[in-house]
């Protein structure tokens, strides 16, 4: 199959593929290249540029920007790659709200400034991350991973999600009832038409005083104005890897002492990137033999 790839994907499962044209979509600029597989990560598809499209093997676990239904209307399959990073995001999500909760990026700074004064037994007191309680909004394979990691760190768990599952992991909650009781947020749910805006002002306003939210999820799961205005109040803390338009974070976050700001690293470990290409080329490689592919995703999911 003659192969079009956005960027050359990390690890040594891209070699497989021979030879592949490596360009940037915005590059194609009106031409219609001659590709039968098109790997991107998470970006809209121009699909009347690729009419001999069979399949596009997405590098990402969330396809929010890919038009699925259009693609398999025109029996174009998508893939995606998911269970190869969920620890690399919950290890990601952890890491923040360890971060905001404990002030470990404040206090990095302070250092960094030469303002570390010396006194230590009143200054930068935080809250205690044992005993909070965590509301996990998503208890899908990432969120039941950082759930697996809360255990050991004494938290009560609290999950929701539009379906109540049995699970040992997480009590249930309905949304509105876990914003108002957890210490600390996480959330976890793919961008979706339902999901979009979920976090809005009048749900930032139930959490509670002090309370952190973590997004590793999609910045569009939250009311990134809302959210912006709600830290701005200092009532909250948040640690954000994701942005409503990246790569621009909002300019009114950047000098916020009650927020941290990572560049969307959920998945950005060694093992979790080639273990993605490695899926991305293995879907390809199925389609190109005429066999199923291994992770495909269906339009409405
Ligand atoms: C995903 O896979 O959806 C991540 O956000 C990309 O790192």
């Amino acid at each position: 199959m003659k192969v079009l790839a956005t960027r050359r994907y990390p690890g040594p499962a891209f070699d497989e593929l021979g030879e592949v044209e490596i360009r940037p979509l915005a590059e194609l600029d009106g031409e219609r290249p001659d590709v039968e597989a098109l790997i991107v990560a998470n970006e809209p598809v121009p699909l009347e540029l690729l009419p001999n499209l069979r399949i596009v093997a997405n590098y990402s676990v969330g396809y929010d920007r890919i038009d699925v239904a259009a693609c398999t209307e025109r029996g174009i399959v998508v893939t995606n790659t998911p269970g190869v990073l969920d620890a690399a995001t919950a290890d990601l999500a952890f890491a923040l709200l360890l971060a905001v909760r404990r002030r470990v990026v404040e206090g990095d700074r302070l250092v960094r400034s030469g303002g570390w004064s010396g006194s230590w037994a009143e200054g930068w007191l935080a809250e205690e991350v044992a005993g909070s309680t965590l509301g996990i909004v998503g208890l899908g394979r990432i969120g039941s991973a950082v759930a697996r990691r809360a255990r050991g760190f004494d938290l009560r768990i609290l999950y929701t999600q539009r379906t109540q599952v049995e699970t040992d992991l997480a009590g249930f909650r309905p949304l509105d009832e876990l914003l108002a009781e957890a210490d600390l947020v996480t959330l976890h749910v793919p961008l979706t038409p339902e999901t979009r805006g979920l976090i809005d002002a009048r749900r930032l306003a139930l959490l509670r005083d002090g309370a952190c939210l973590v997004n590793t999820a999609r910045g569009e799961v939250v009311d990134e104005p809302a959210l912006v205005a709600e830290l701005r109040s200092g009532r909250i803390r948040a640690g954000l890897d994701v942005f409503a338009h990246e790569p621009n974070v909002p300019p009114e976050l950047l000098g916020l002492d009650n927020v941290v700001l990572t560049p969307h690293l959920g998945s950005a470990t060694r093992q979790a990137r080639e273990a993605m290409t490695r899926l991305v080329v293995d879907n390809l490689l199925a389609v190109a033999r005429g066999e199923p592919p291994l992770t495909p995703v269906a339009p409405g999911r």
